[in-house]
């Protein structure tokens, strides 16, 4: 009798633990667009491995069709120039062009909306992410580095 409760103890003790590991992998991040084309930040950071949940917030008044702002997470190697000027032809997927470069990427919106994105961080290095509409890269960009 008191073996088995020291069992459950030791199990429960154990699946705190684990839970709380399980936390410490998951990174909330908030990132703001506004009408004068910019991010707020320029420089994000997170552990590789941990799950990270990127909510763009558009804190501007102008609607998705001048001014619309999305997330877009490149590999570590893209040409970025090259990859937006690509993206410039994709209106129809939101200006996210067919390839292999994008590791994750929101949804396009515009003033007062948010949207919200879940990926598993890369290796430890240094990544792009820029806003795809066009024009918008040469000021919305920013890296991500993963430590
Ligand atoms: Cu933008």
């Amino acid at each position: 009798m008191k073996r088995t409760l020291i069992r459950n103890l030791i199990t429960i003790v154990g699946l705190l633990t684990g839970a709380a590991l399980l936390n410490a992998g998951e990174v909330k991040i908030e990132l703001g667009g506004n009408d004068m084309m910019q991010f707020d930040k320029t420089e994000l950071r997170v552990p590789a491995g941990s799950t990270v949940n990127l909510t763009l917030n558009h804190t501007g008044k102008l609607p998705k069709a001048a001014m619309g702002h999305n997330f877009v997470l490149l590999k570590a190697g893209t040409d970025v120039a090259a990859f937006a000027m690509k993206a410039v032809a994709a209106a129809a997927t939101e200006y996210i062009p067919e390839g292999d470069e994008v590791i994750a990427y929101t949804a396009l919106i515009g003033g007062g909306e948010s949207t919200s994105v879940s990926f598993t961080a890369p290796e430890a290095g240094t990544y792009d992410y820029i806003c795809s509409f066009p024009g918008h890269f040469a000021i919305m960009r920013g890296k991500l580095i993963v430590e």
